[in-house]
C-alpha cells in the first residue's frame, strides 16, 4: 500500500510506571508521523498545580479544593522542534522539566485517583485523538480513553529494572536521591495505580503484552511497527 493510502490509526500504550512507554511512543510517532501524547504529563501537570496551590503536600490532600479549581487548569502541548516532541504547558507556562521531579512523582498517584480529574483529562485526550494518527501512552488508554484503538500495547518490566532506569535518569538530570527512594516510589505508584477504583491500571483483554526487561528500544519499536504494518 502506498504511504498516502494508509489509514491513520490509534496506538495505545499502557503499562506500569517507568517501563519506558514514552521513549517508545515518541519514536513510533516520529516513524509514523503521528501525534504523540504523554497522558502521564497531564496528570503530573494537575499535581504540579496542586502542589503550587498548597492543595497537596506531605500528609495533606484536599481533593475538594482541587475539584473546585479544576476549571483554572489549562493543559496544552507545544511541539519543540529541537527536542522533537511536544512539551507540556500549564496555563501557558512550560512545565515539562518541573513535572519530572520525585516530589511530583510522589503525589501524582493520589491525584490520579480523583474521578473529576480523570473525567476532565480523558475528555481532553479523546479530543486530541479524534482524527486518529496518534500514539498515546498512559495507564487507561486501551481500556477507557480509546477502547477502540487499533493497537494496544501493555508494557511490563520488573520493578527493579524500572527503578534502576528511573534512578539513572534522575541522576543524569542532577537530582540527588537514593535508589531505594526511587524503588519505593515505583512500587507505591504501581500499587495505587492498579488498585484505584476509577480506571485502574489493567491490561485490556485485546492488548499485546511486551516485557521489555531484556529488550532494546529498537527491538520494541520494530515489534510494534510490524503490528502497525499489519493493521494499516
Ligand atoms: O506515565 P507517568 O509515570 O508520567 O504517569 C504519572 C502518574 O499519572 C501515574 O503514576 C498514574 C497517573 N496516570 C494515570 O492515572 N492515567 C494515565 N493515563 C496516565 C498517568
Amino acid at each position: 500500500m502506498a504511504e498516502d493510502d494508509k489509514q491513520n490509526i490509534i496506538i495505545a500504550i499502557d503499562g506500569f510506571s517507568s517501563t519506558g512507554k514514552s521513549t517508545i511512543a515518541k519514536q513510533l510517532a516520529k516513524a509514523l508521523n503521528y501525534i504523540y501524547v504523554d497522558t502521564g504529563a497531564m496528570y503530573r501537570a494537575v499535581t504540579y498545580y496542586a502542589i503550587e496551590q498548597n492543595i497537596i503536600g506531605e500528609g495533606f490532600f484536599s481533593s475538594d479544593a482541587l475539584i473546585a479549581q479544576l476549571h483554572h487548569i489549562h493543559i496544552t502541548f507545544k511541539f519543540n522542534e529541537e527536542l522533537g516532541f511536544a512539551e507540556v504547558y500549564l496555563n501557558n507556562k512550560n512545565i515539562e522539566k518541573a513535572i519530572r521531579t520525585l516530589e511530583v512523582s510522589r503525589f501524582v498517584s493520589p491525584v490520579a485517583t480523583i474521578s473529576e480529574v480523570r473525567q476532565k483529562l480523558v475528555e481532553e485526550q479523546q479530543l486530541m485523538g479524534k482524527d486518529r494518527g496518534i500514539v498515546m501512552d498512559g495507564r487507561d488508554i486501551g481500556t477507557v480513553v480509546f477502547p477502540d484503538a487499533e493497537i494496544k500495547i501493555f508494557m511490563i518490566a520488573s520493578a527493579e529494572t524500572r527503578a534502576k532506569r528511573r534512578y539513572k535518569e534522575l541522576l543524569e538530570r542532577g537530582h540527588h536521591l537514593s535508589y531505594d527512594e526511587v524503588l519505593e516510589n515505583v512500587t507505591t505508584r504501581d500499587r495505587i495505580d492498579s488498585s484505584r477504583e476509577d480506571s485502574p491500571l489493567v491490561k485490556a483483554v485485546d492488548a499485546i503484552e511486551i516485557d521489555n526487561s531484556e529488550m532494546t528500544i529498537d527491538e520494541q519499536v520494530h515489534q510494534i511497527l510490524k503490528l502497525v504494518n499489519s493493521k494499516e
